[in-house]
């Protein structure tokens, strides 16, 4: 089996080819980074123009690089939400062109979907169900990942993604766009101690996150001006890391059947994130599976993969299948407190 993956819901515009037994047989990547860094964040007009700048080339590239013909291809599959709308439908609409013209089924993907799945893609050994803990810019959210299109949703956060945080303290300390990576290098000479900040949420019964407090904390952190920059930068990334422990040590304690603790999405990216859940599963006798790094972040091989878990369980898409800005992995769970903006 394989598969063409498009992926275009954010600032990284992606095209891969995956086979079913796991093979990435290209993956190709354009960041937008010089686009939106003027604006210090992801400006949606100028990146679905990108996209559609970019995309066919990336294509183009994936199909080269993997030896193979878009007839070759058992299926299209695109990211179809969630995410900025714009760049949603480019991604949506060229993966229906592909397929329409050379006769291949489409498979749309939820985002969150690609990443739930990306490390059944490097773990072949990883079975359902299993406890995912889900941090990227848009999102922050614990899942019981139970079979393909089968999610309990455990937490979400209340306010603000981790990844929005990491993006957000790194914009307050001058670090520059995008911002995890930024906070993740400053840090690493910073005294994680050094300034007290909040741990929202920490202990409590409830199981969800924030981390709105946190960031503006930093602001005030930084406005005292007596602290340096690698101290605030590792002071927050030490308290983000034990909001991220303490709700998913909550969430591994009442979970009954799962296989693994895993972790997905660009902020999976982070070392001190990593060892930090590492240490979670470890402690409760669990596997810890991990994405590498650039398998955590926006790409289209998590995409594909997501493609090939789908087609292997028969289900594609007919051509007018809708780009979605909104699409929840568990429409049935409860809101949480003060939430109902993110989904
Ligand atoms: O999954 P992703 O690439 O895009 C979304 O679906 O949102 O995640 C991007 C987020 C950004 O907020 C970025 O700052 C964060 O992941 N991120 C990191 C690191 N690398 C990316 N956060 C902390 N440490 C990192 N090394
Ligand atoms: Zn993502």
């Amino acid at each position: 089996m394989l598969i063409l993956g498009l992926e275009s819901s954010c600032d990284e515009t992606a095209a891969a080819v995956v086979a079913g037994d796991r093979r990435v047989l290209s993956h190709k990547l354009a960041g937008q980074e010089a686009d939106h860094a003027p604006f210090g964040g992801v400006v949606p007009e100028i990146a679905a123009r990108a996209h559609g700048e970019q995309l066919p080339g990336l294509v183009r590239g994936a199909l080269a690089e993997a030896g193979v013909t878009l007839a070759d291809v058992d299926a299209v599959a695109a990211t179809a939400g969630p995410g900025l709308i714009g760049g949603v439908m480019v991604g949506l609409v060229t993966a229906k062109a592909l397929a329409l013209s050379a006769g291949k089924p489409l498979i749309t993907v939820n985002h969150l979907e690609g990443h739930a799945y990306s490390p059944r893609l490097v773990e072949p050994g990883l079975a359902f169900p299993y406890l995912l803990l889900l941090v990227s810019g848009g999102h922050c959210q614990l899942l019981e990942v139970r079979g393909v299109g089968r999610f309990r949703r455990l937490a979400t956060t209340i306010d603000d993604a981790v990844g929005e945080a990491f993006d957000k303290t790194a914009k307050i300390l001058g670090l520059g766009f995008p911002g995890g990576p930024a906070v993740e290098r400053a840090a690493a000479t910073g005294d994680p101690f050094a300034v007290p900040l909040p741990r929202p949420l920490l202990g409590t019964q409830e199981p969800h996150f924030s981390f709105a407090g946190l960031k503006s904390a930093v602001l005030r952190a930084r406005d005292a001006g007596t602290h340096s920059v690698p101290d605030i930068a590792a002071s927050f990334q030490q308290a983000a890391v034990e909001c991220l422990v303490d709700r998913t040590e909550r969430a591994l304690a009442r979970a009954v059947d799962v296989t693994a603790l895993v972790v997905a999405g660009g902020v999976a990216a982070n070392r001190r994130v990593r060892s930090a859940l590492e240490a979670v599963a470890t402690a409760r006798a669990v596997p810890f599976v991990a994405p590498p790094g650039w398998l955590c972040t926006d790409n289209a091989a998590m995409i594909a993969w997501a493609g090939v878990e789908r087609l292997r369980e028969g289900l594609t898409d007919s051509l007018d299948a809708p780009a979605r800005a909104r699409w929840p992995l568990d429409p049935d769970a409860e809101p949480a407190r003060g939430a109902g903006v993110k989904a």
